[in-house]
């Protein structure tokens, strides 16, 4: 079991969603699992005044779904005693004077290791790296002890922003000390995609383009934007996923395997799949890649506004909330192999997963073995929920005669344990306390996504004429995708049905 070192956690944006929703848990989640160092403490920072028992109150009512609060009274309120809060506004420099007057308050074990995680709108993370480099709050004092920053999604809003904030970040931090955080790598099912790779001589030689005719990657989302339109109607689907955590598993799925199982080896061969993805330009664009956006629909009965009518969106919005992109990897493993990505909001059930499909056999032996039916030759690793492993192929069915039907191997994680997977922030807390960043994206890696995405969104800028297909809330995205397909028979797998009662369709 890896313990850290002692340490201090200072939490900017310690007062927002993310925070109360999903690192505080987490941070819970390892105390209770005795996963965090004998001696530490957390200080989360605000514009807000509060004081550290007004902020503990708030972190106990978000914690109140991951507490037994009769056998765990105790061990919450130990937790509490870590955690304190100090506001500070980024605009202000002395705000972080009497940071670092905080941190010296504590014991001079836990401030000789820091980790900085920026929960907070992208525009601070600059900022906040040379207000602290300012205070030498960035210098590791020996080559024991360290100083690590993580920098929450969206990491830039197209390449040039990227390359600028690296450039800035770079002028405080090294490479070594900056984790930039995809919370779908640190996801179990993800990681266990790698032990699925590499740990099986099963799968290992039928992993290329001799025997794979194309390969799904799905992230599909029941919900609709909620109460984050102001910045949806910013960022879109390819910002919001498929610049980072799509094409992050998609370079799971199609790296070499590495040399060893270090984070430099495993990075590595992630980036050169992104550098190898063939860019897409101009009337490519319309061949492959469609865009769609949510319209208003009934859902079991429920009606469900589309999401120009949805709190801060602009009721003209062009933004996509809907893409799917046939993709190619120009390397010797893969050339000639689609990969279809597809992710959408408000699609009929929230499932992520990546679907593999094998060629058929080259001679028909049996009539009613047909070019569907061989689309079953198929192995589904599932993301979430419900993780796992289904492989499907054709068998006979009993009886007189030779018809094949499709049946399923599926495998469940949960089987294997009685205890809940972790939640990928405890996994990716951890590792940053560890000092390992394996499942952190480097800065090359996140440069080659943006190479990727970025001609699509510029042409939509300067086509803003660009088909964008309406599809109704509850149905699996516009049918228009079924275009990107190469043979007539040839579709995707979806997991459940369309939702909605009206499953007709609309030009925008
Ligand atoms: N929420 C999620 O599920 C989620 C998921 C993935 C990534 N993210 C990313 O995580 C980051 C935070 O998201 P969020 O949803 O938690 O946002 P949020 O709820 O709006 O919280 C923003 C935080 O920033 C603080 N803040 C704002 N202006 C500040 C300033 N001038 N100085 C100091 N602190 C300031 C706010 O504190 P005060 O209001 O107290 O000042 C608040 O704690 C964003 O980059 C977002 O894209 C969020």
């Amino acid at each position: 079991m890896r313990i850290p070192d002692p340490f201090t956690l200072i939490i900017f944006g310690g007062t927002g969603d993310l925070s109360h929703r999903k690192l505080f848990p987490a941070l819970y989640k390892l105390f209770l699992q005795k996963r965090l160092a004998p001696s530490f403490e957390i200080l989360a920072l605000g514009r807000k005044a509060l004081s550290n028992e007004d902020f503990r109150e708030q972190i106990r009512t978000s914690l109140q779904k991951d507490v037994d609060f009769e056998s765990e009274q105790e061990i919450l309120d130990s937790f509490m005693t870590h955690v304190h809060f100090q506001n500070l506004d980024v605009g202000q420099p002395a705000d972080f004077l009497r940071l670092q007057q905080s941190i010296q308050s504590f014991h001079e074990e836990v401030q000789q290791n820091i980790l900085f995680y920026l929960a907070t709108a992208p525009d601070f993370f600059a900022p906040v790296a040379r207000e602290l480099a300012a205070l030498n709050l960035n210098q590791e004092i020996s080559r024991t002890t360290w100083r690590r920053i993580i920098l929450e999604k969206p990491f830039g809003t197209d390449l040039e922003s990227a390359n600028l904030l690296n450039k800035e970040l770079l002028k405080y931090f090294e490479e070594h000390q900056i984790y930039r955080i995809d919370h779908y790598l640190g996801k179990e099912s993800v990681q266990n995609i790698l032990a699925f790779r590499f740990a099986n001589g099963l799968f290992l030689p039928l992993w290329n383009r001799r025997h794979i005719h194309r390969v799904e990657v799905t992230a599909a989302e029941s919900l609709g934007v909620e109460d984050r339109g102001g910045y949806y109607d910013q960022s879109g689907a390819m910002r919001d996923m498929i610049q980072n955590h799509l094409l992050q598993l998609l370079a799971v799925i199609a790296m070499e395997s590495p040399n060893h199982f270090d984070p430099d080896s495993i990075r590595d061969e992630k980036a050169k799949v992104l550098k190898a993805l063939r860019p897409i330009h101009g009337s490519d664009i319309h061949d492959q890649v469609i865009r769609g956006q949510y319209i208003g629909s009934k859902i079991r009965g429920e009606v469900v506004p589309g999401y120009r009518d949805e709190a801060n969106v602009d009721p003209q919005s062009s933004r996509e909330t809907f893409v799917a992109i046939k993709a190619f990897i120009d390397n010797e493993r893969w050339q000639g192999v689609p990969f279809y990505i597809r992710t959408g909001k408000r699609l009929p059930t929230r499932v992520s997963e990546v679907v593999i499909h094998f060629n058929g056999p080259g001679h028909q032996l049996f009539n009613e073995f047909t070019t569907e039916q061989r689309g079953e030759n198929q192995l589904v690793l599932r993301i979430q929920p419900d993780e796992g492993v289904l492989l499907k192929f054709g068998l006979k069915v009993p009886g007189s005669g030779f018809k094949i039907a499709p049946v399923g191997m599926d495998f469940h994680y949960s089987d294997l344990n009685e205890d809940a997977l972790p939640e990928a922030y405890e996994r990716l807390i951890l590792d940053a306390l560890i000092g390992d960043n394996t499942l952190y994206a480097r800065a090359d890696a996140v440069q080659a996504a943006w190479k990727f995405v970025d001609p699509i969104l510029d042409y939509w800028r300067q086509h803003p004429n660009t088909k964008l297909y309406g599809y109704p809330a509850g149905t699996w995205g516009p049918p228009e995708t079924l275009t990107l397909f190469e043979g007539s028979e040839e579709d995707w797998r979806y997991p459940c049905k369309n939702l909605s009662n009206d499953d007709s369709y609309c030009e925008l």
